[in-house]
């Protein structure tokens, strides 16, 4: 999507309705969903919600980023386990952590070039769910084991075998390119931005505190669903239960660093933590918004990815990608009313932030005469961002456009910015206005 102005008439993006599970810690709430159980529990109650006709709806591109070995194609399960009628064609997307801003831009240009009037866009994620792999001499054995032809030949194959073989691999959660994890680049970056551990618990404790108060004021009201936990469904997961009310600067200081235990700064309190959860999106055509009477929440103005080497700093992403959708909106950091930036860690919001305001960082890594700006601390992440209230990593995108839009709302506002960083140190940028 380009400028506002090259946009046919009445083929705008309007985000109509959204909404998103609670956000749980992993291994709590949501243990016994699946990424595709969460998913079609918020794709169902959304339809229902949004008060559109299931007919109306021609097409899904939903993501998940930890894949699940039994579901190869979450999008089209959104259709085949919701209401939705079994014609509403369907994708799968990832794009890891930015998955759902990804969705929703696809989502956007299937409307824009008028291929699509009424599409889902969301994501869902259970690290509670995440694939345990047989070791590799295990997996081979088993399979040369089913196509045995004696009892003697499986028993002679199973000998092989080793203790350690039967040892359960966990998914990967390093970069392959430079073998660090997301923690150990967000640690590299607080070191080289000069990043102090007081800014991040700052940060953090921000966060919490904004998220608490967003819940105890309603703001979150609207925009989460409430779930019958399994496996006896007599009770109900209402709220996320990570963000920490009672959290102080001087709780998150006594935390010990998790990545580089002697000489880091990044701690449970300052990072994202591991989290179930799905959010979801319902996206039409300006003309369609009008044909059915629905307000519209707001609209895609435009959006950019990003990329640098990730063996540079893998979460600077959004330093890159700002610029190129603010450009492509034809707007300023300066018109935003809004900014919500995802909070991977709070060393890599701060990083960013570092990034945007620096001109020796426009000049030479980005070609650029100007940095995009200061951002203002009074419109950053104001209800609270994914240190508190959580990261299900193909949810998270989803949320915050839902999250963003409602608040654009209530103060009247024209403009928001957000931005994603995302493994292979990608970065995304959308740009959303409300009128
Ligand atoms: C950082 C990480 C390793 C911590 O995991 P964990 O050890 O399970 O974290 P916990 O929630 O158990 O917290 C550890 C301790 O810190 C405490 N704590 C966490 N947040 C706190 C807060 N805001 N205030 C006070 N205490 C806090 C917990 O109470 C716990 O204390 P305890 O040991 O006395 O029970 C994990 O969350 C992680 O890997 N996060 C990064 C995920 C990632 O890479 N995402 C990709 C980014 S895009």
């Amino acid at each position: 999507m380009s400028t506002n102005g090259s946009i046919p008439a009445g083929r705008r993006a309007a985000v109509v309705a959204g909404l998103r599970t609670p956000f749980v810690k992993a291994g709590t709430e949501f243990r016994d969903l699946s990424a595709v159980d969460l998913g079609a529990l918020v794709v169902n109650e959304l339809v229902v919600r949004s008060g559109i006709a299931p007919k109306e709806f021609d097409s899904v591109v939903f993501g998940q980023v930890i894949p699940s070995p039994t579901v190869t194609l979450i999008g089209r399960e959104m259709v085949l386990r919701t209401q939705l009628p079994r014609s509403v064609q369907a994708h799968t997307v990832a794009r890891a952590c930015a998955t759902s801003i990804q969705t929703t831009t696809d989502a956007a240009d299937q409307i824009l070039l008028g291929h699509s009037d009424c599409a889902i866009s969301g994501g869902a994620e259970s690290v509670s769910d995440a694939p345990i792999f047989a070791s590799r001499p295990l997996a081979q054995a088993l399979v040369e084991v089913s196509r045995a032809k004696s009892l003697a030949d499986r028993v002679k194959i199973l000998s092989r075998l080793r203790p350690k073989d039967l040892t359960p691999v966990p998914p990967a959660l390093k970069e392959p390119t430079t073998g660090l994890t997301m923690g150990d680049s967000a640690e590299i970056m607080a070191q080289k931005n000069g990043i102090s551990r007081e800014a991040q618990d700052d940060l953090a404790w921000k966060s919490h505190s904004r998220a608490a108060a967003a819940w105890d004021s309603g703001k979150f009201d609207g925009e989460v669903m409430h779930v019958a936990v399994p496996p006896d469904y007599d009770r109900v997961a209402a709220r996320d239960n990570i963000v920490r009310k009672d959290t102080t600067p001087e709780a998150l200081a006594q935390l010990r660093p998790v990545f580089d235990r002697r000489y880091g700064t990044i701690t449970a309190g300052n990072a994202s933590p591991l989290t179930d959860g799905a959010a979801a999106l319902v996206l039409v055509s300006e003309e369609k918004a009008k044909a059915l009477g629905l307000r519209p929440l707001g609209f895609v103005r435009s959006y950019a990815y990003a990329a640098l080497d990730p063996r540079d700093q893998l979460l600077q992403g959004p330093a890159y990608a700002a610029p190129v959708a603010l450009d492509r909106a034809g707007l300023k950091l300066a018109d935003m009313d809004l900014v919500d930036m995802h909070e991977a860690f709070a060393a890599q919001v701060l990083s960013n932030l570092k990034a945007f305001a620096s001109r020796e960082f426009a000049e030479k890594q980005l070609g650029r005469a100007e940095p995009i700006g200061e951002v203002d601390p009074a419109r950053l992440n104001v209800n609270g961002g994914s240190i508190a209230i959580g990261h299900p990593f193909a949810a998270t995108g989803a949320r915050m456009i839902v999250q963003t839009l409602r608040e654009l709302d209530r103060r009247k506002g024209q403009y928001a910015l957000l931005t994603v960083c995302a493994a292979g140190a990608l970065g995304a940028a959308l740009v959303l206005e409300r009128e």
